[in-house]
């Protein structure tokens, strides 16, 4: 039996104990964890967030075929310079990303604001 990675991780199990609206997926890759976190929290919206662009191409196309996950989108974006107002998620979540980023980890706790 095939379990999507989605439903194997932990850390979204975690998440579902939370009552939190929306959510930012940082350094998302290919969004298959993203994925399994706007189930969690459907329907509150969730943005996968990615810098490199066909990672982004690969998140959207896994995406059009969950016509009925309509909570969730994917942006080609830096998260050291995220494209959204202050305040416009509850929940930023990060998996595996931290040991990749080129910069430090604690510019990036300081662009989402922790
Ligand atoms: C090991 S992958 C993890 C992908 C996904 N979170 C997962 O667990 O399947 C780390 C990702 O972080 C992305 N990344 C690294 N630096 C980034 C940055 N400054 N802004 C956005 N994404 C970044 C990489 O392109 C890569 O897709």
């Amino acid at each position: 039996m095939v379990v999507p990675a989605y439903k194997a991780h932990g850390e979204l199990g975690a998440i579902s104990q939370l009552d939190c609206g929306c959510g930012c997926g940082c350094g998302c890759g290919l969004g298959t964890i993203t994925l399994g976190l706007a189930v969690r929290l459907r329907p509150g919206r969730v943005v996968g967030v990615e810098v490199a662009e066909l990672g982004v191409e690969w998140a959207r196309t896994r995406l059009r075929r969950l016509p009925t996950l309509k909570n969730l989108s994917f942006q080609n974006a830096d998260i050291y310079a995220l494209p959204f107002e202050d305040e416009s998620f509850d929940r930023v979540f990060g998996h595996a990303l931290l040991e990749h980023l080129a910069e430090s980890p604690w510019r990036f706790a300081r662009s989402i604001g922790s």
